[in-house]
This record gives C-alpha cells, structure tokens and sequence, in this order.
C-alpha cells in the first residue's frame, strides 16, 4: 500500500502505508489466538511503526536475506536504492524453529499487546562480526549499537509487516506528526524548502547556532528530535522535549518552526546512521538536512566530519535531500557569539567547546551548564529534572 503524497518525493519514490485497513485488522484480530507468536523490544516496536508509518519508505517490512547483506556491504537495497542500516527482526534459534515460511506471525509488545503482523517470507542466519564491522565499523562491544547487535537472536525473521492501529504517542501525542501529515503541514504552511534536524540530546546553542544559520536560507524547520530507544545514559526523551518546548517559546520564530518526534531508535552507526536519518526525514517531506560534527556518533569511533563525508560517496539524486554540513561551533569569547572556525578569528583558547555529553558530566557533577553553552531557562529545566540544586 502506498499513498500518493504531495512535496519532495518519498524515497523510493512512494510513501509505504502498512497501517492495517480496519477489514485487515478485524482479520488479523480473529486469528490472533492461532498465529505463532513474537515479543518485540523497544527498538523492533519503533522500526515496526516506522515501517508502517512510511518513515522507512520504501521498506514494507523487515529485510529479506538479498537486501540485508547488500545493505550490509554496499549501502544499498537489491534495486540499487541506497539504503545504510540493516532493518531486522532478529529472534533466537528456538523461537525461529516452529515459525514456517509463509506463516503470518503474530507481533507482541512487552505487555503481550497484539500489536502487528509479519508475513514471514524469509528466516535466515546472519553474521553478526559482518555487520558491525561494516555498519558500525567496529566489533567493540562497549559501542552500544554493537552490543544491540550482538545481544540479539541469531535468525533473522523477514517479510512485509502491517501495524494493527496507530495508537497516539502515550508521553507527546500533540507532536506524533506522521510523514502523511507533516507533509500535509508543510504544504498548508506554503514551506517548499524545509530543514530536518535530529537530535537525542537537550538542545544547546550549538545546536540553535546551525538551525538558525540553516534556517536563513531555507522557508521552515522542522525539528524532529528522537524519542525511540537511546543508551541509558542519554538524557530522557521528555526532559529533552520540555526543553525544546522552552526554546521555541522564547528563542524561535514560532510561525517557522516545526516540532515532532521521531519514533525510532538510535544505533549510534555514525556516519552510516547520517544517511539514514536523512532519508527518514526526505520521507517526512524535508528537502534539506542538518549534518553537524559527529553527527550519531559515540565515544571516538568515527572521526568529526565522517558524517558528512559520506554523504559525497553518493549522487545527490540518489539520496534527493541535500545535506547541510556545519563545522563544530564553539562560543567565541573574542566576538561574544556563536561561532565556527569559518567565522571566527578566535584563538583556541578563545574558544569554549560544549558538546551533548559535557552537559550530561557536568549535570551529574551537580553544575549547571553556563550561559555560553545553554539557554539559561533550558539549564533550569535539566537542572529541575536532574534534580541539581541550583545556587
Ligand atoms: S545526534 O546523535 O543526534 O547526532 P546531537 O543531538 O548532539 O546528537 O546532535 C544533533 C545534531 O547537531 C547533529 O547533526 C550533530 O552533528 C550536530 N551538533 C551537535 N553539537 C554540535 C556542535 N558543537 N557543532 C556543530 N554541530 C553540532
């Protein structure tokens, strides 16, 4: 099922619709007692509702054997489409036995909520040093994606998928803005060149820095933080929102600024990952994407502008929605302002460096972030809901 969709064309060329028709899910409903069963985890649900959702456009389901490993290897599906993260469904040796080819599976959530349905075409066996070392390009186990991969089932499951209903975000229902619906608003709005931007941290002025420089030259912005699973670590999907919430009210032209989640789940794959994040966001109607220094990246595996870099091994019609890269931005003490090395004179120690990860150092250390590096009432707020006692 695919839909006809106005603005940037979905990739692929259509928006994949894989939301059950009410005749479908009263079907599936009657069989689900029958159907072979599969628990999903956090992660399986986000991918499972991005499929549907037409965020993973064109994937109708999770990857057969053929496009696994060309995505693997190559970055791209059989047809040739590019396409740089393996989208699986992986469960263990006995929970793949009874399941035969051509079985409809029966998808559960934690709660063994009947959720989806998995029209099982393909189960097959992976290898998983293969896929990290080519899709995180490390086998380390403390990359939290590659522990991800490693922790999982040794067979993949495969075949096209179908989510029973679409049930509102329980923490941010008012910004589930589905690809169907944020391209709707864009055309309302009359934006006919509009910038994604992905986010897991708090937002901090580097960030205001390259959405409001990439804001200048395009009609609207739609930021898009993600809310599907994150390390531990991260900071909370609802704190992050609260912030951006904050910022919009004081620091953004409200009429040019577009808030909503982005359901799926990190893999921390670096440059891999960029790409992926900017077909996601071509699928949710954006003609441009935000790529900043180590974009997705964790710890020291990949290198400051890697992100970006790859996005010059492919023609930009292939990918059809242009990146915009920053440099590292730093609060120039020398010009009092946001600032990269392409507009700043400053000396290095004129320079103050912040990054995501300090602020989450320093807010265990029970400091707040200084004004250089966070919009004062977005300190308050990580600092309340860190439960920092401010001076
Ligand atoms: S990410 O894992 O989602 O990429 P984060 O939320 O920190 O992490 O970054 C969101 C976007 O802002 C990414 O494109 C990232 O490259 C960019 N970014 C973050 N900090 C800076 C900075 N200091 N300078 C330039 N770009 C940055």
């Amino acid at each position: 099922m695919t839909t006809h969709v106005d603005g940037i064309a979905p990739h692929g060329g259509h928006l994949i619709n894989r939301l059950a028709s009410e005749a479908e899910r009263q079907e599936f409903l009657a069989q689900g007692d029958q159907l072979p069963r599969v628990q999903l985890d956090e992660r399986a649900i986000s991918d499972l509702q991005m499929i549907a959702i037409g965020g993973f456009s064109p994937l109708m389901g999770f990857m057969e054997q053929a496009d696994y490993e060309q995505v693997v290897t190559e970055m791209r599906l059989v047809n040739g489409t590019v396409w740089s993260i393996p989208i699986t469904l992986s469960v263990s040796q006995e929970q793949a036995d009874p399941i035969k080819e051509g079985n409809w599976v029966r998808l559960d959530d934690a709660e063994g909520r009947f959720i989806g349905v998995l029209e099982l075409t393909q189960k097959y066996h992976y290898n998983k040093a293969h896929e990290v070392l080519n899709v995180y390009g490390t086998d380390d186990i403390k990359h939290p994606g590659v522990k991800v991969v490693y922790d999982q089932g040794a067979v993949n499951l495969a075949g096209p998928v179908w989510l029973l209903q679409r049930d509102p975000h329980p923490l941010f229902p008012q910004y589930q803005i589905d690809p169907l619906f944020s391209r709707a608003k864009f055309k309302e709005l009359g934006w006919q060149t509009i910038v994604g931007f992905q986010t897991r941290n708090p937002i901090h002025r580097a960030h205001e820095y390259i959405q409001k420089c990439a804001l200048e030259t395009v009609d609207g912005l739609f930021l898009h933080p993600l809310v599907g699973a994150t390390k531990s670590d991260d900071i909370p999907a609802d704190v992050r929102m609260r912030c951006y919430e904050i910022m919009l009210e004081h620091y953004f032209p409200q009429d040019r600024v577009m808030l909503a989640i982005n359901p799926s789940a990190m893999r921390y794959a670096g440059p891999r990952e960029a790409i992926f994040h900017a077909l996601i966001r071509k699928n949710y109607g954006c003609t441009h994407f935000i790529v900043g220094r180590d974009h997705a990246g964790v710890g020291d595996y990949y290198g400051t502008y890697d992100a970006q870099k790859i996005f010059d091994q492919f023609e930009p019609q292939e990918l059809g929605i242009q990146p915009m890269k920053f440099e590292h931005a730093f609060y120039c003490t020398r010009t009092q302002q946001m600032a990269t090395t392409k507009t700043s004179p400053s000396k290095l120690e004129e320079r103050i460096h912040l990054s995501g990860t300090k602020v989450r150092e320093m807010l265990r250390r029970g400091e707040l972030p200084p004004p250089q590096f966070s919009r004062p009432e977005v300190a308050a707020e990580l600092a309340k809901a860190m439960q920092v006692p401010v001076a």
